[in-house]
């Protein structure tokens, strides 16, 4: 998972993030991320378990000794793009018959030996089998090919310190797994049961995030708010205000809520505490009662809109964005201008919209697809359309307006401009002032000057 979610882009789950920190001694490892945050996140996990055993990272994948795709298996097109990377990996298993190409993640985990019979795959390993990457890889450059992927009630790699690379970002998983089996989606099967980290673990962690000069740190879990520490009994809402406690000067995020579990105590938290930032990810997934039961999500369009009530009565200025699937199974016209008209009232900041995908195994999957794939075409780009319109109207508003920017550095298009985020997740571009004196991971005041659906422009105050 990859940059925060930049509200109002497309999909997060597109682009692949190598981790390509420097080399050291042993066998070379190049990282590729898909998918989630999450997935980042235990790439990190992945390569502190490979480090600590001496391996060395490549910064490319022509000097690597081991290539792993750390993949995601949510829709399919995210499952089809692995499958093209590997045939593109051929290239390389050609030139060096020794290369070891390894698949983790969830598509490791649901393809499983299907994986194998791609003569090009060594290994396959499953989110909760990453503790064996060492034996695993060692036994695989010996010519032995692999497969784990055993799912673990308990594991939370608690102990293991992530590998990450430099910069002013941190992610920390707060828990794995996923309990709610939502009908269209393949995560309880992928990750497996729900499970926490213990809380004075994460605060640990958090306080050495901020020792090595990180700014902002993004609790991730697919459901945090039922995260639950057993040993303490803390819950969400305890280990926010714990969190923003100990590292006062990081801005903390966290991701992603649950309409059913997310709770006023968390809600009242996230006000209190100036460090908790002011936004929201709350995924709606449809606007219609009928089709939110048949997706097993456990609540209403009602008991949803109340709960932004609360937010917005707690934190007038917080900003939201949302998760949209079109042409779920038996989805009609109008279930989806049901869809349409939350978006309308709640009118989000952003949101990630996507085709429904149907998933082999999962409750969804039996209940067919019938909504042909034009129409589901035909209503995601209405969606689309209406969320741009709404993002451009509301960072429209934003024109004049001051905000803190956590300074991330360049902009991709062009070096004089740098590029930042604010609290309520926005990026702000804005003119570079070497003579200010800021570096990367200070935090300058912009004015707004003007905008589009994507992005803020402002200047230095
Ligand atoms: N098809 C389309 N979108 C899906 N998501 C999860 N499973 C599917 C699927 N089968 C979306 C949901 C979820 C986000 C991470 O991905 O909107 O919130
Ligand atoms: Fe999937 Fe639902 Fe769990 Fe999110 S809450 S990971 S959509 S099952």
């Amino acid at each position: 998972m990859i940059d925060l979610p930049v509200l109002g882009s497309p999909a997060p789950n597109a682009v692949p993030e190598p981790l390509t920190p420097s080399a050291s001694g042993g066998p070379r490892v190049f990282i590729e991320t898909y998918g989630c945050q999450m997935n980042v996140s235990d790439s990190e996990i992945v390569l502190g378990v490979l480090s600590a055993n001496g391996y060395g990272l490549a910064d490319k994948v022509e000097d690597a000794d081991v290539i792993l795709l750390n993949t995601c298996a949510i829709r399919d097109n995210a499952e089809r793009k692995i499958h093209e990377r590997l045939g593109h990996l051929r290239v390389h298993k050609k030139r060096n018959n020794n290369l070891v190409v390894g698949v983790l993640g969830c598509m490791a985990e649901r393809l499983r030996t299907k994986l194998l019979e791609k003569e090009l795959v060594d290994l396959v390993v499953g989110p909760d089998e990453y503790r064996r990457m060492p034996e695993l890889v060692t036994a695989a450059m010996g010519g032995e090919r692999g497969i784990a992927v055993k799912l673990s009630k308990v594991e939370t790699y608690d102990d293991i310190e992530p590998f990450r690379t430099e910069g002013i970002s941190a992610w920390i998983s707060i828990m794995r797994g996923c309990d709610k089996f939502c009908t269209f989606c393949v995560v309880p099967f992928t990750r497996g049961r729900e499970r926490s980290r213990s809380l004075p673990l994460i605060t640990d962690e958090l306080l050495r995030l901020q020792d090595a000069g990180f700014k902002e740190v993004t609790l991730l879990g697919q459901n945090v708010d039922s995260y639950l520490d057993e040993s303490t009994g803390a819950d969400f809402a305890d280990l926010l205000i714990a969190s923003a406690k100990a590292v006062p000067s990081m801005r903390i995020r966290y991701t992603t809520s649950h309409p059913q579990d997310m709770s006023d105590r968390v809600i009242a938290a996230m006000a209190e505490y100036d460090n908790i930032c002011k936004y929201i990810h709350l995924p709606i997934q449809s606007g219609s009662d009928r089709i939110l039961e048949l997706m097993n999500r456990t609540y209403t369009v009602d008991h949803y809109l109340g709960r932004i009530a609360r937010i917005r009565e707690m934190m007038p200025d917080c900003a939201l964005s949302t998760d949209i699937i079109a042409g779920f199974c038996t989805e009609t016209a109008e279930d989806h201008q049901a869809t349409l008209d939350v978006m309308r009232t709640v009118r989000y900041d952003g949101a990630y919209m996507f085709a429904y995908s149907p998933r082999e195994n999962t409750k969804a999957w039996k209940m067919g697809d019938d909504v042909p794939a034009e129409v589901k075409n035909q209503r995601l780009q209405e969606i689309i359309e209406l969320q741009n319109d709404i993002s451009r109207e509301i960072n429209l508003t934003e024109v004049g307006r001051q905000h803190h920017v956590l300074v991330e550095g360049p902009s991709k298009r062009n070096n004089e401009e740098w590029k930042g985020r604010t609290d309520t997740n926005k990026t702000v571009i804005f003119p570079h002032e070497d003579q200010r004196g800021y570096i990367v991971g200070d935090t300058v005041r912009c004015t707004i000057t003007h905008s589009n659906s994507a992005t803020l422009f402002g200047k230095l105050d």
